[in-house]
């Protein structure tokens, strides 16, 4: 009996398509490194992946900006074509599958005809009010596709803040009564991968975690996995030194931006953002935001937008020293003693090494501290 494309083995359609052991050994190091977990599990990695069959996965867009998507199709290790045919077979998309209108809701329909044999990747927010009509598709609205199709599913990663914690879409008024699909569907196993938008090596990391352990990874208490959201922004980023050393860029474009200096007072939020972006960065690897000269804007925490604006106001305390400093201090600190800035440096290793999650609390902007 001929086997069908669901029949094969990872390692089988990855040869079949020319994808060598070097490339896939590759991927599969990265993987393993994006899990945090020690190199020799590599070899781990790569015997489940090879071994597994593709997982069913649909992929819903709901009240969004299609950014995550764009995310997904920017992916370059793997390619986009690697991870949508060969590693997570993603058999609706909207945005991106061939297929419209009915065919497009026939293909949904299939792909989830069984219960609890798929993965459902949600992105953006729901709408609520007034009976959810703020969006619609196929004449349905997206908290009734929500509640069937993730309803029925294996599990549910979110991508993007707006399907994690309900996102830009739910700024204060919230005018459509927008949620997440935690609130949307209560009770289902859900993961999410908040940012705006996710970076899809966290993705394709959830996908490759659960192939290769059986079982999806394990998350802080906003369902965030501990690998990829596990630490601060603010602890692995390289403008960090200067933070430390109280060089703070006071301005745009001056000559402490110019040198790559801290851009705390420039209204970063990565002392309060739990996200692994300083480590695996963006667009094969090249950048991400403060690289680029922008500060964090706490895209991935829950109940950004509110908590983390205006943007360029700062952060009046930086949470996790044990005593709360200002920059000012850590500055003046500087100053006055060398060896005051290593006992702060040392302080700050201690909190490294035990980060504790952000309470709500923490990342309230005191009006008159702001510069
Ligand atoms: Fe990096 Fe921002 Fe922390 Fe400065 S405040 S070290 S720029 S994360
Ligand atoms: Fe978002 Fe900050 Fe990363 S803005 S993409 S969490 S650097």
């Amino acid at each position: 009996m001929c086997k069908t494309p669901l029949d094969h083995t990872l390692g089988e359609i990855l040869t079949r398509k020319g994808i060598s052991r070097r490339s896939f050994m590759k991927f599969c190091g990265a993987m393993t490194a994006a899990l945090a977990l020690p190199a020799h599990y590599t070899e781990r990695v790569a015997a489940a992946v090879s071994a597994a069959k593709k997982p069913v996965l649909v992929w819903l867009e709901f009240q969004d900006c299609a950014g995550n998507t764009e995310s997904l199709l920017r992916a370059s290790s793997p390619t986009a074509a690697e991870i949508i045919l060969d590693v997570l077979s993603v058999d609706y998309h909207e945005t991106i599958m061939a297929a419209a209108g009915h065919q497009a809701e026939a293909a949904l329909k299939q792909a989830t005809a069984e219960k609890g044999s798929y993965l459902v990747v949600v992105e953006g927010s729901i709408p609520t009010k007034d009976g959810g009509i703020y969006c619609t598709i196929g004449g349905r609205t997206a908290l009734d596709i929500a509640q069937e199709i993730c309803g029925n599913a294996l599990a549910t990663i979110t991508c993007g803040t707006c399907s994690a914690y309900c996102g830009l879409p739910a700024a204060a008024p919230n005018p459509t009564g927008a949620v997440g699909v935690t609130d949307a569907v209560p009770g289902i196993t859900v993961i999410n991968l908040p940012g705006c938008p996710m970076n899809v090596v966290n993705l394709t990391a959830t996908i490759v975690h659960y192939l290769t352990f059986g079982e999806l990874p394990p998350t802080d208490q906003f369902g965030r996995p501990f690998f990829a959201y596990g630490s601060k922004i603010h602890n692995d980023c390289e403008r960090r030194p200067h933070f430390d050393a109280g060089q703070f860029v006071e301005e745009w474009g001056d000559g402490g931006h110019r040198a790559g200096w801290c851009l705390y007072k420039m209204g970063c939020k990565g002392p309060a953002t739990y996200h692994n972006c300083a480590l695996v960065r963006w667009n094969e690897e090249t950048s991400w935001p403060i690289h680029a000269g922008h500060g964090c804007v706490g895209c991935s925490e829950p109940n950004f937008w509110d908590t983390m604006t205006p943007i360029y106001r700062r952060l009046p305390k930086v949470p996790g020293f044990g005593i709360e400093a200002t920059a000012d201090k850590i500055g003046l600190g500087v100053a006055a003693t060398v060896g005051g800035a290593f006992a702060l440096h040392g302080v700050a290793s201690a909190v490294r090494a035990k980060v504790q999650p952000l309470q709500k609390s923490q990342i309230i902007v005191d009006e008159e501290d702001a510069s």
